[in-house]
């Protein structure tokens, strides 16, 4: 079910990151790699492995009042909370949620979840979460359900990229076949000054 929900939809960070490089004809493995190196991110695939490295430094549920302040101060981002496109609610994490129930019933439950869940409800009760409509995405409670099964932390962007390898081949394998496409090159409109004073490299610490 998690490699279902890990699965690869339109032209996220790694899958965009998959074709940028494929476009060169490069192997396959070398254009997944890529992939995996832009999941691996915390603000992508990696925010799993960042909420429970999070829940775990809020440590009990008297504590998230000031990190939600913390937060809301702009100090940290809460992790596993906000999409670049699912702006009113992440379909995934509806799922997920009520799966950790499922999981938990068999493994016996980790204090985390109650961290998770009141974290969650605190959140989307509060006026800076409902303003720029943050809600909870797939990794929220992903990372909670890996743990579980006793993956270590390090593997959890290897499972998700499980689920994302049969859509980024399919990504590659389009973009090989489509004569239209060229190696990619991104437009760069240079806005910046025209008229800059070159001062030597020795001057410039003085
Ligand atoms: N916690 C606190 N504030 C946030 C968060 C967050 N998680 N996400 C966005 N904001 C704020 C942001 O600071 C900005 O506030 P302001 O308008 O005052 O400057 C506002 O919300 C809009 O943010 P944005 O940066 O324009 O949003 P975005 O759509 O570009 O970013 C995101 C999407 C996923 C990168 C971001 O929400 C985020 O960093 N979330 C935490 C990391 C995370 O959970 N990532 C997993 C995403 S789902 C799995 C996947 O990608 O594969």
């Amino acid at each position: 079910m998690l490699f279902i929900l890990h699965a690869d939809h339109e032209q996220n960070c790694s899958t965009n990151a998959v074709r940028s490089v494929g476009s060169s004809r490069v192997d396959p493995y070398s254009a997944v790699s890529a992939g995996v190196g832009a999941l691996f991110g915390p603000l992508h695939g990696g925010a799993n492995e960042a909420v429970l490295r999070m829940l775990r430094r809020i440590g009990s549920k008297e504590n998230i009042p000031a990190f939600i302040e913390g937060v809301k101060n702009g100090n940290e981002k809460l992790m596993g909370f906000g999409h670049r496109v699912y702006k009113n609610f992440d379909p995934r994490a509806t799922i997920i949620k009520k799966a950790c129930d499922d999981v938990f019933e068999v493994t016996g439950v980790n204090p985390l979840l109650a961290i998770a869940r009141e974290l969650e409800k605190i959140a989307l009760e509060d006026e800076y979460f409902i303003k720029r409509k943050l809600y909870p995405n797939v990794d929220f409670y992903s990372g909670l359900i890996y743990e579980a099964f006793q993956f270590p932390p390090e593997m959890f962007t290897v499972l998700f990229a499980i689920g994302r390898t049969p859509g980024w081949l399919a990504q590659w394998s389009e973009l090989i076949r489509d004569k239209d496409q060229k190696i990619a090159r991104p437009k760069q409109i240079y806005t910046g000054e025209r008229q800059l004073t070159f001062v030597p490299a020795s001057e410039r610490w003085a």
